[in-house]
């Protein structure tokens, strides 16, 4: 198998040399293959946004080496690596265009994951698809095509912008913590959809997360961080036989860490 993601050692630290310098990545490595997906948790603060911001190119690294296929994407700007890499992020207002409808959104999703000949417009054919997807996300959405997103609901924005990430194809999708703002039952909706959609596309997958059900449940590894490091690591064989418990008591060997446990068991 060949990695699509090579991480290899990795360093970051925000404000250096003042006194509110944070180390935020401390020469973290890490390889995904095709079509792995590794859940990442840990406490608030250990690094696991600035990991994939990153990975993304938000911002560049202080030192090491990011590597997308066999591309090493350290200078590769933001809006050139989005051509590899998907994300849906926490906030459900980021990954959509609000003034846009629901099918111009769809479209555009659509005209960034094929290379050409895809003209402007929401042809029948293409309404026929994003009618017969948006279906399956049962939330009436497909009778709502020339609906503003800027009008759903945060569930049904996160459901859109994962059908979107979807559309794009991307070598690695980025989630970070993409159902924490919703409630329960469009959480586990979301939760679901990730995992369809992660299988059907076959996508390279690194999802943020608090609650350690949703850690446990999707994804072929896993991995915790704090301060920087990834302090535990769970291959496929591992991942099937880990509990709740066990994490918990993992999260309990790392010195000085503090958790919100209702956050995590829910
Ligand atoms: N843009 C930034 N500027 C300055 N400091 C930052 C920035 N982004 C992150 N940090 C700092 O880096 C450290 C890691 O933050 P990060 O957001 O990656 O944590 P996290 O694991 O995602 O936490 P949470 O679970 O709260 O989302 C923190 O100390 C944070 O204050
Ligand atoms: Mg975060």
């Amino acid at each position: 198998m060949s990695d699509v993601l090579t991480i290899s050692g990795i360093s970051k630290t925000f404000f250096a040399g003042t006194v509110n310098e944070r180390r935020a990545l401390r020469d973290l490595s890490l390889r995904l293959e095709e079509g792995d997906f590794v859940t990442v948790i840990g406490s608030n603060g250990a690094g696991k946004s600035t990991l994939l911001n990153a990975i993304a190119g938000r911002m560049p690294v202080d030192s090491g080496d990011i590597s997308i296929d066999d591309t090493r994407v350290n200078r590769m700007k933001e809006h050139r690596r989005a051509k590899y890499v998907g994300r849906v992020f926490q906030d459900p207002m980021a990954g959509t265009a609000p003034d846009l409808t629901i099918e111009q959104n769809l479209s555009l999703a659509l005209r960034r994951g094929e290379r050409r000949g895809l003209g402007r417009g929401v042809t029948r054919a293409r309404r026929e698809r994003f009618v017969e997807e948006l279906a399956t996300l049962e939330l009436g959405l497909e009778s709502r095509l020339k609906a503003k997103v800027g009008l759903l609901s945060g569930g049904q924005r996160q459901a859109l912008s994962l059908l979107m990430a979807g559309f794009t194809h991307p070598r690695i999708l980025l989630l970070d913590e993409h159902t924490a703002a919703l409630d329960p039952q469009r959480a586990e909706l979301v939760t679901n959809l990730t995992g369809r959609i992660v299988e059907q596309g076959g996508l390279t997958t690194l999802m943020v997360t608090h609650n350690m059900q949703q850690a446990l449940a999707l994804g072929n590894r896993l991995i915790m961080m704090h301060e920087g490091r990834i302090v535990f690591s769970a291959d496929e064989k591992r991942k099937k036989t880990l509990t709740v418990d066990a994490l918990l008591a993992e999260f309990g060997k790392i010195k000085g860490a503090s958790f919100d446990d209702r956050a995590m068991l829910g």
